[in-house]
Protein backbone atom coordinates (compact mmCIF):
# COMPACT_ATOMS: atom_id res chain seq x y z
CA UNK A 1 0.00 0.00 0.00
CA UNK A 2 1.11 3.41 -0.82
CA UNK A 3 1.75 6.20 1.46
CA UNK A 4 0.91 9.64 -0.08
CA UNK A 5 2.78 13.25 0.96
CA UNK A 6 1.27 16.76 1.66
CA UNK A 7 3.77 19.54 1.95
CA UNK A 8 4.13 23.53 1.72
CA UNK A 9 6.06 24.26 -1.95
CA UNK A 10 6.29 28.29 -0.02
CA UNK A 11 7.84 29.77 2.80
CA UNK A 12 4.76 27.96 5.26
CA UNK A 13 1.26 29.17 6.23
CA UNK A 14 -0.33 27.85 2.83
CA UNK A 15 -3.19 26.04 4.08
CA UNK A 16 -1.75 22.61 5.08
CA UNK A 17 -3.73 21.96 7.81
CA UNK A 18 -7.31 22.87 5.73
CA UNK A 19 -6.22 20.52 3.16
CA UNK A 20 -5.19 17.45 5.75
CA UNK A 21 -8.72 18.19 7.97
CA UNK A 22 -10.46 17.88 4.27
CA UNK A 23 -8.52 14.85 2.86
CA UNK A 24 -8.44 12.67 6.05
CA UNK A 25 -12.17 11.29 5.25
CA UNK A 26 -9.99 9.18 2.35
CA UNK A 27 -7.13 7.84 4.81
CA UNK A 28 -6.66 5.61 8.26
CA UNK A 29 -3.30 7.02 9.32
CA UNK A 30 -2.56 10.84 9.31
CA UNK A 31 1.30 10.95 10.24
CA UNK A 32 3.70 13.83 11.23
CA UNK A 33 7.12 13.56 9.55
CA UNK A 34 9.52 17.03 10.73
CA UNK A 35 9.28 20.53 12.63
CA UNK A 36 7.62 20.97 15.84
CA UNK A 37 5.39 23.58 17.71
CA UNK A 38 6.76 26.12 15.21
CA UNK A 39 4.07 24.95 13.13
CA UNK A 40 0.64 26.51 13.52
CA UNK A 41 -2.36 24.73 11.11
CA UNK A 42 -5.59 26.50 11.01
CA UNK A 43 -8.33 23.99 10.29
CA UNK A 44 -12.30 25.44 10.07
CA UNK A 45 -15.39 23.68 10.13
CA UNK A 46 -19.21 23.92 12.10
CA UNK A 47 -18.08 27.78 13.03
CA UNK A 48 -14.87 26.94 14.99
CA UNK A 49 -11.46 27.74 14.17
CA UNK A 50 -8.34 25.50 15.54
CA UNK A 51 -4.90 25.96 15.34
CA UNK A 52 -2.64 22.59 15.88
CA UNK A 53 0.92 23.00 16.50
CA UNK A 54 2.79 19.49 17.10
CA UNK A 55 -0.70 17.29 16.61
CA UNK A 56 -1.36 16.15 13.03
CA UNK A 57 -4.73 18.02 11.40
CA UNK A 58 -6.87 14.42 10.98
CA UNK A 59 -7.26 14.88 15.16
CA UNK A 60 -11.03 15.52 14.29
CA UNK A 61 -11.83 12.71 12.70
CA UNK A 62 -12.89 9.43 14.50
CA UNK A 63 -11.99 7.09 11.43
CA UNK A 64 -8.38 8.57 11.83
CA UNK A 65 -5.26 7.40 13.61
CA UNK A 66 -2.52 10.20 14.33
CA UNK A 67 1.01 9.65 13.84
CA UNK A 68 3.78 11.84 15.30
CA UNK A 69 6.52 10.58 13.86
CA UNK A 70 10.34 10.40 14.49
CA UNK A 71 11.42 13.50 12.62
CA UNK A 72 8.97 15.33 14.91
CA UNK A 73 10.38 17.67 17.99
CA UNK A 74 8.20 17.72 20.68
CA UNK A 75 7.61 20.63 23.54
CA UNK A 76 5.38 18.66 26.41
CA UNK A 77 5.15 21.75 27.90
CA UNK A 78 3.36 23.41 24.01
CA UNK A 79 2.12 19.73 23.50
CA UNK A 80 0.12 19.07 26.21
CA UNK A 81 -1.53 22.90 26.30
CA UNK A 82 -2.24 21.48 22.90
CA UNK A 83 -4.28 18.86 24.07
CA UNK A 84 -5.91 21.00 26.77
CA UNK A 85 -7.35 23.10 24.00
CA UNK A 86 -9.00 19.98 22.42
CA UNK A 87 -10.91 18.94 25.56
CA UNK A 88 -14.04 20.50 25.16
CA UNK A 89 -13.71 18.65 21.57
CA UNK A 90 -14.49 15.21 23.41
CA UNK A 91 -11.62 13.65 20.98
CA UNK A 92 -10.02 10.31 22.21
CA UNK A 93 -6.82 11.63 21.60
CA UNK A 94 -5.49 8.42 23.95
CA UNK A 95 -6.89 6.16 21.46
CA UNK A 96 -6.22 8.14 18.18
CA UNK A 97 -3.01 10.07 18.73
CA UNK A 98 0.45 8.06 19.14
CA UNK A 99 4.09 9.25 19.61
CA UNK A 100 6.87 7.78 17.80
CA UNK A 101 9.56 6.70 20.51
CA UNK A 102 12.65 7.80 18.26
CA UNK A 103 11.54 11.87 18.67
CA UNK A 104 13.51 14.33 20.39
CA UNK A 105 12.17 16.57 22.92
CA UNK A 106 12.36 19.98 23.05
CA UNK A 107 14.16 21.41 26.57
CA UNK A 108 12.91 24.78 28.40
CA UNK A 109 17.13 25.08 27.84
CA UNK A 110 16.40 24.60 24.08
CA UNK A 111 14.25 27.21 23.81
CA UNK A 112 16.23 29.54 25.98
CA UNK A 113 19.22 28.74 23.34
CA UNK A 114 16.95 29.89 20.70
CA UNK A 115 16.50 33.11 22.72
CA UNK A 116 19.97 33.58 22.97
CA UNK A 117 21.03 32.85 19.19
CA UNK A 118 18.62 35.05 17.78
CA UNK A 119 19.75 37.76 20.59
CA UNK A 120 23.37 37.57 19.18
CA UNK A 121 23.09 37.82 15.49
CA UNK A 122 21.37 41.52 16.50
CA UNK A 123 19.89 42.54 12.94
CA UNK A 124 21.04 39.14 10.91
CA UNK A 125 18.44 37.19 13.32
CA UNK A 126 16.98 34.22 11.73
CA UNK A 127 13.42 35.69 12.84
CA UNK A 128 12.73 32.17 14.28
CA UNK A 129 9.62 31.57 16.20
CA UNK A 130 11.71 31.12 19.30
CA UNK A 131 10.38 27.68 20.05
CA UNK A 132 13.52 25.85 20.49
CA UNK A 133 13.19 23.81 17.25
CA UNK A 134 17.38 24.97 15.68
CA UNK A 135 18.99 23.80 19.21
CA UNK A 136 16.69 20.89 19.67
CA UNK A 137 17.86 19.49 15.93
CA UNK A 138 21.17 20.59 16.38
CA UNK A 139 21.05 18.14 19.56
CA UNK A 140 19.64 15.32 17.59
CA UNK A 141 22.54 15.84 14.54
CA UNK A 142 24.98 16.18 17.74
CA UNK A 143 24.02 12.68 18.95
CA UNK A 144 22.69 14.41 22.59
CA UNK A 145 19.02 14.88 22.08
CA UNK A 146 16.53 12.91 25.23
CA UNK A 147 14.21 11.25 22.93
CA UNK A 148 10.20 10.30 24.12
CA UNK A 149 11.34 6.64 24.35
CA UNK A 150 13.96 7.83 27.21
CA UNK A 151 11.11 8.98 29.52
CA UNK A 152 10.81 5.09 29.73
CA UNK A 153 14.00 4.85 31.66
CA UNK A 154 15.25 4.76 34.64
CA UNK A 155 17.99 7.53 34.22
CA UNK A 156 16.62 9.85 32.13
CA UNK A 157 16.11 13.37 34.18
CA UNK A 158 20.27 12.43 34.84
CA UNK A 159 20.81 12.87 31.05
CA UNK A 160 18.58 16.02 31.67
CA UNK A 161 20.36 17.28 34.04
CA UNK A 162 24.24 16.95 32.32
CA UNK A 163 22.47 18.23 29.54
CA UNK A 164 20.57 21.63 30.81
CA UNK A 165 23.82 22.42 32.31
CA UNK A 166 25.38 22.39 29.64
CA UNK A 167 23.36 24.51 27.78
CA UNK A 168 23.00 26.78 30.52
CA UNK A 169 27.33 27.19 29.94
CA UNK A 170 26.58 28.09 26.09
CA UNK A 171 23.73 30.61 27.26
CA UNK A 172 26.14 32.53 29.00
CA UNK A 173 29.18 31.99 26.41
CA UNK A 174 26.50 34.15 24.29
CA UNK A 175 26.80 36.67 26.28
CA UNK A 176 23.29 38.21 25.79
CA UNK A 177 20.36 39.88 27.74
CA UNK A 178 17.86 36.49 28.29
CA UNK A 179 16.15 36.07 31.46
CA UNK A 180 15.05 33.28 33.16
CA UNK A 181 14.34 31.09 36.02
CA UNK A 182 15.13 27.62 34.99
CA UNK A 183 13.44 26.32 38.92
CA UNK A 184 10.09 27.23 37.30
CA UNK A 185 10.80 26.43 34.25
CA UNK A 186 11.63 22.91 34.85
CA UNK A 187 8.38 22.53 37.40
CA UNK A 188 6.48 23.54 34.28
CA UNK A 189 8.38 20.69 31.89
CA UNK A 190 8.43 18.02 34.23
CA UNK A 191 4.84 18.25 35.10
CA UNK A 192 4.06 18.25 31.42
CA UNK A 193 5.88 15.34 30.90
CA UNK A 194 3.86 13.10 33.50
CA UNK A 195 1.01 14.33 31.39
CA UNK A 196 2.45 13.09 28.20
CA UNK A 197 3.72 9.67 29.80
CA UNK A 198 -0.70 8.95 30.06
CA UNK A 199 -0.42 8.91 25.98
CA UNK A 200 0.86 5.98 23.47
CA UNK A 201 4.50 5.51 22.95
CA UNK A 202 5.28 3.47 19.69
CA UNK A 203 8.00 2.51 17.44
CA UNK A 204 6.09 4.00 14.77
CA UNK A 205 8.25 3.17 11.66
CA UNK A 206 7.23 -0.58 12.47
CA UNK A 207 3.93 0.50 13.05
CA UNK A 208 3.46 2.12 10.00
CA UNK A 209 5.10 -0.71 8.10
CA UNK A 210 2.39 -3.14 9.56
CA UNK A 211 -0.18 -1.00 8.70
CA UNK A 212 0.55 -0.45 4.82
CA UNK A 213 1.29 -4.48 5.10
CA UNK A 214 -2.67 -4.48 6.08
CA UNK A 215 -3.58 -2.04 3.29
CA UNK A 216 -4.04 1.01 4.92
CA UNK A 217 -4.32 4.13 3.38
CA UNK A 218 -1.39 6.75 4.95
CA UNK A 219 -0.83 10.60 4.64
CA UNK A 220 2.23 12.38 5.89
CA UNK A 221 1.62 15.84 6.89
CA UNK A 222 4.64 18.23 6.28
CA UNK A 223 4.99 21.53 8.35
CA UNK A 224 6.25 24.48 6.94
CA UNK A 225 7.27 25.02 3.75
CA UNK A 226 9.98 23.86 0.62
CA UNK A 227 11.82 27.36 0.82
CA UNK A 228 12.24 26.79 4.53
CA UNK A 229 14.03 23.40 4.20
CA UNK A 230 17.47 22.90 5.99
CA UNK A 231 18.72 21.70 2.31
CA UNK A 232 16.78 23.54 -0.37
CA UNK A 233 15.76 26.92 1.51
CA UNK A 234 17.10 30.22 1.63
CA UNK A 235 19.69 29.42 3.99
CA UNK A 236 20.43 30.39 6.59
CA UNK A 237 16.73 31.91 7.01
CA UNK A 238 15.13 28.17 7.14
CA UNK A 239 14.39 26.04 9.40
CA UNK A 240 16.32 23.18 10.88
CA UNK A 241 14.46 19.82 9.27
CA UNK A 242 13.90 18.52 5.77
CA UNK A 243 10.53 19.81 4.95
CA UNK A 244 11.01 18.49 1.56
CA UNK A 245 9.72 14.94 0.69
CA UNK A 246 12.70 13.38 1.65
CA UNK A 247 11.86 14.41 4.88
CA UNK A 248 8.98 12.23 4.74
CA UNK A 249 10.92 9.36 4.74
CA UNK A 250 13.73 9.71 6.95
CA UNK A 251 10.75 11.46 9.52
CA UNK A 252 8.32 8.10 9.39
CA UNK A 253 10.74 5.39 8.57
CA UNK A 254 8.92 5.25 5.03
CA UNK A 255 11.02 4.13 1.98
CA UNK A 256 10.74 6.43 -0.99
CA UNK A 257 9.80 3.61 -3.72
CA UNK A 258 6.54 3.58 -1.37
CA UNK A 259 5.15 6.81 -1.61
CA UNK A 260 3.05 7.61 -4.58
CA UNK A 261 1.21 10.91 -4.64
CA UNK A 262 2.64 14.29 -3.76
CA UNK A 263 0.35 16.94 -3.29
CA UNK A 264 1.93 20.35 -3.62
CA UNK A 265 0.15 23.48 -1.69
CA UNK A 266 0.95 26.86 -2.28
CA UNK A 267 -1.33 29.84 -2.20
CA UNK A 268 -2.00 31.77 -5.32
CA UNK A 269 0.53 34.79 -4.15
CA UNK A 270 2.91 34.51 -1.50
CA UNK A 271 3.64 34.88 2.24
CA UNK A 272 6.99 34.65 4.10
CA UNK A 273 6.81 35.51 8.11
CA UNK A 274 10.63 35.66 9.64
CA UNK A 275 14.06 37.15 7.74
CA UNK A 276 15.11 36.28 4.56
CA UNK A 277 15.21 37.19 1.19
CA UNK A 278 11.70 37.32 -0.93
CA UNK A 279 12.02 38.24 -4.39
CA UNK A 280 8.26 39.28 -5.19
CA UNK A 281 7.88 40.67 -1.79
CA UNK A 282 5.60 43.74 -2.31
CA UNK A 283 6.11 47.18 0.23
CA UNK A 284 3.48 49.11 -1.60
CA UNK A 285 -0.28 49.22 -0.73
CA UNK A 286 -0.79 46.28 -3.35
CA UNK A 287 0.90 44.17 -0.73
CA UNK A 288 -0.93 45.40 1.83
CA UNK A 289 -4.42 44.39 0.46
CA UNK A 290 -3.17 41.12 -0.02
CA UNK A 291 -2.18 41.01 3.66
CA UNK A 292 -5.81 42.46 4.73
CA UNK A 293 -7.74 40.49 2.85
CA UNK A 294 -5.69 37.33 3.14
CA UNK A 295 -5.40 37.89 7.42
CA UNK A 296 -2.05 37.52 6.76
CA UNK A 297 -0.97 37.43 10.63
CA UNK A 298 1.16 34.29 11.51
CA UNK A 299 -0.57 31.63 13.86
CA UNK A 300 1.89 30.98 16.10
CA UNK A 301 4.17 33.81 16.75
CA UNK A 302 1.05 36.96 15.51
CA UNK A 303 3.46 38.59 13.47
CA UNK A 304 2.86 40.23 9.98
CA UNK A 305 3.22 38.25 6.99
CA UNK A 306 5.41 40.02 4.42
CA UNK A 307 3.04 39.62 1.09
CA UNK A 308 3.96 39.48 -3.01
CA UNK A 309 3.32 38.36 -5.88
CA UNK A 310 3.46 34.62 -7.13
CA UNK A 311 6.70 33.43 -7.77
CA UNK A 312 7.11 30.38 -10.09
CA UNK A 313 10.39 30.53 -10.59
CA UNK A 314 10.62 29.32 -6.47
CA UNK A 315 7.42 27.15 -7.30
CA UNK A 316 8.80 25.63 -10.25
CA UNK A 317 12.24 24.77 -8.19
CA UNK A 318 9.66 23.24 -5.56
CA UNK A 319 7.58 21.28 -7.63
CA UNK A 320 11.25 19.56 -9.08
CA UNK A 321 12.47 18.90 -5.37
CA UNK A 322 9.70 17.52 -3.91
CA UNK A 323 8.27 15.79 -7.25
CA UNK A 324 5.11 17.04 -6.65
CA UNK A 325 1.77 15.34 -8.58
CA UNK A 326 -1.04 17.39 -7.78
CA UNK A 327 -1.21 20.79 -7.14
CA UNK A 328 -3.64 22.52 -4.28
CA UNK A 329 -4.36 26.23 -5.03
CA UNK A 330 -5.00 27.96 -1.73
CA UNK A 331 -6.76 31.42 -0.95
CA UNK A 332 -7.56 32.29 -4.50
CA UNK A 333 -10.33 34.17 -2.91
CA UNK A 334 -7.73 36.31 -1.83
CA UNK A 335 -6.93 37.85 -5.12
CA UNK A 336 -10.66 39.10 -6.03
CA UNK A 337 -10.74 42.55 -6.71
CA UNK A 338 -7.06 43.53 -8.16
CA UNK A 339 -7.36 44.79 -11.44
CA UNK A 340 -4.28 43.28 -12.79
CA UNK A 341 -2.49 40.31 -11.02
CA UNK A 342 1.47 40.12 -11.62
CA UNK A 343 2.97 36.52 -11.87
CA UNK A 344 6.72 36.09 -11.34
CA UNK A 345 7.73 33.80 -14.38
CA UNK A 346 11.76 34.24 -14.53
CA UNK A 347 14.14 36.42 -12.96
CA UNK A 348 16.61 38.89 -13.66
CA UNK A 349 19.83 37.22 -12.19
CA UNK A 350 22.87 39.84 -12.33
CA UNK A 351 21.73 41.09 -15.78
CA UNK A 352 20.93 37.55 -17.13
CA UNK A 353 17.45 36.30 -17.29
CA UNK A 354 17.25 32.89 -15.42
CA UNK A 355 14.33 30.33 -14.65
CA UNK A 356 15.92 28.16 -12.37
CA UNK A 357 16.18 29.08 -8.55
CA UNK A 358 19.75 30.41 -8.05
CA UNK A 359 21.85 29.72 -5.07
CA UNK A 360 21.67 33.06 -4.03
CA UNK A 361 18.10 35.20 -4.36
CA UNK A 362 19.23 38.78 -2.05
CA UNK A 363 17.54 41.85 -3.95
CA UNK A 364 21.09 43.18 -5.18
CA UNK A 365 21.30 39.80 -7.54
CA UNK A 366 17.80 39.11 -8.62
CA UNK A 367 15.04 41.40 -10.16
CA UNK A 368 11.65 39.51 -10.77
CA UNK A 369 10.66 39.05 -14.64
CA UNK A 370 6.50 39.83 -14.63
CA UNK A 371 3.99 38.11 -16.65
CA UNK A 372 0.60 40.41 -16.38
CA UNK A 373 -2.83 38.91 -16.10
CA UNK A 374 -6.31 39.90 -16.24
CA UNK A 375 -8.04 40.20 -12.35
CA UNK A 376 -12.13 38.92 -11.40
CA UNK A 377 -14.13 40.64 -9.31
CA UNK A 378 -16.30 37.87 -8.17
CA UNK A 379 -17.02 37.01 -4.31
CA UNK A 380 -15.11 33.41 -4.67
CA UNK A 381 -16.49 32.74 -1.09
CA UNK A 382 -19.84 31.08 -1.82
CA UNK A 383 -19.02 29.30 -4.53
CA UNK A 384 -18.68 25.56 -4.30
CA UNK A 385 -18.40 24.40 -8.58
CA UNK A 386 -15.45 24.97 -10.86
CA UNK A 387 -18.53 25.61 -13.22
CA UNK A 388 -18.76 29.02 -11.13
CA UNK A 389 -15.54 30.25 -11.17
CA UNK A 390 -14.86 33.67 -13.03
CA UNK A 391 -12.77 33.30 -16.61
CA UNK A 392 -10.21 35.13 -15.82
CA UNK A 393 -9.29 32.81 -13.24
CA UNK A 394 -9.74 29.84 -14.72
CA UNK A 395 -7.28 31.74 -17.42
CA UNK A 396 -4.76 32.44 -14.31
CA UNK A 397 -5.23 28.47 -13.12
CA UNK A 398 -4.53 27.61 -16.62
CA UNK A 399 -1.47 29.62 -17.18
CA UNK A 400 0.12 28.36 -13.78
CA UNK A 401 -0.78 24.62 -14.66
CA UNK A 402 0.75 25.36 -18.26
CA UNK A 403 4.02 26.92 -16.52
CA UNK A 404 4.70 24.57 -14.15
CA UNK A 405 3.38 21.14 -15.85
CA UNK A 406 1.57 19.81 -12.90
CA UNK A 407 -2.39 19.99 -12.49
CA UNK A 408 -4.39 22.07 -9.85
CA UNK A 409 -7.05 19.55 -8.68
CA UNK A 410 -8.49 21.76 -5.95
CA UNK A 411 -8.78 25.10 -5.61
CA UNK A 412 -9.60 26.29 -2.25
CA UNK A 413 -11.44 29.82 -1.62
CA UNK A 414 -12.35 30.35 2.14
CA UNK A 415 -10.74 29.04 5.18
CA UNK A 416 -13.94 26.84 6.30
CA UNK A 417 -13.74 23.20 5.40
CA UNK A 418 -16.53 23.71 2.79
CA UNK A 419 -15.04 26.13 0.91
CA UNK A 420 -12.66 23.86 -1.38
CA UNK A 421 -13.46 23.44 -5.10
CA UNK A 422 -12.22 19.95 -6.71
CA UNK A 423 -11.43 20.18 -10.42
CA UNK A 424 -12.07 17.04 -11.89
P1 LIG B 1 -0.58 26.01 7.45
O1 LIG B 1 0.49 26.34 8.43
O2 LIG B 1 -0.05 25.65 6.11
O3 LIG B 1 -1.56 24.99 7.96
O4 LIG B 1 -1.40 27.37 7.23
P2 LIG B 1 -1.88 28.38 8.39
O5 LIG B 1 -3.03 27.79 9.12
O6 LIG B 1 -0.73 28.85 9.19
O7 LIG B 1 -2.30 29.63 7.51
C1 LIG B 1 -3.30 29.57 6.56
C2 LIG B 1 -4.37 30.62 6.93
O8 LIG B 1 -5.22 30.84 5.84
C3 LIG B 1 -5.27 30.18 8.07
O9 LIG B 1 -5.68 31.29 8.79
C4 LIG B 1 -6.43 29.54 7.34
O10 LIG B 1 -7.63 29.55 8.10
C5 LIG B 1 -6.55 30.42 6.14
N1 LIG B 1 -7.03 29.81 4.91
C6 LIG B 1 -6.81 28.55 4.45
N2 LIG B 1 -7.32 28.41 3.21
C7 LIG B 1 -7.88 29.60 2.88
C8 LIG B 1 -8.55 30.09 1.72
O11 LIG B 1 -8.72 29.41 0.72
N3 LIG B 1 -8.97 31.39 1.75
C9 LIG B 1 -8.80 32.19 2.84
N4 LIG B 1 -9.25 33.44 2.77
N5 LIG B 1 -8.16 31.75 3.95
C10 LIG B 1 -7.71 30.48 3.96
P1 LIG C 1 3.73 26.10 9.28
O1 LIG C 1 3.83 24.61 9.47
C1 LIG C 1 5.78 29.86 8.43
C2 LIG C 1 9.88 30.26 9.92
C3 LIG C 1 10.15 31.26 11.02
C4 LIG C 1 11.57 31.65 10.71
C5 LIG C 1 12.18 30.33 10.24
C6 LIG C 1 12.93 29.56 11.32
O2 LIG C 1 2.67 26.73 10.09
O3 LIG C 1 3.67 26.45 7.84
P2 LIG C 1 12.20 28.16 13.45
O4 LIG C 1 11.35 28.53 14.62
O5 LIG C 1 11.70 26.98 12.68
O6 LIG C 1 13.64 28.00 13.83
O7 LIG C 1 12.13 29.44 12.48
O8 LIG C 1 11.09 29.54 9.78
N1 LIG C 1 8.82 29.26 10.24
C7 LIG C 1 7.61 29.27 9.67
N2 LIG C 1 7.03 30.16 8.83
N3 LIG C 1 5.11 28.74 8.81
C8 LIG C 1 5.68 27.85 9.63
O9 LIG C 1 5.10 26.65 9.91
C9 LIG C 1 6.97 28.11 10.14
N4 LIG C 1 7.81 27.46 10.98
C10 LIG C 1 8.94 28.17 11.01
O10 LIG C 1 9.27 32.36 10.94
O11 LIG C 1 11.59 32.53 9.61
MG1 LIG D 1 1.04 27.90 9.73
Amino acid sequence: MAVDLLLGLQWGDEGKGKIVDVLTKNYDIIARFQGGPNAGHTLEFDGIKHVLRTIPSGIFHKNAMNVIGNGVVIDPVVFVKELEGLDKYNLDYKKNLILSRKAHIILPTHRLLDAASEASKGKAKIGSTLKGIGPTYMDKTGRNGIRIGDLELENWQDKYRALADKHEAMIDFYNVDVQYDLADLETEFFAAVETLKTLTFIDSEEYLHQAQKEGKTILAEGAQGSLLDIDFGTYPFVTSSNTTAAGACTGLGVPPNKVKDVFGIFKAYTTRVGSGPFPTELFDAVGEKMAIIGNEIGAVTGRARRCGWLDLVALRYAVQVNGVTQLIMMKADVLSGFETLKVCTAYNYKGETINHFPYNIEAENVTPIYTEMKGWKADLTKMDAISQLPQALNDYIDFLEKELEVPIKVVSVGPDRKQTILRD
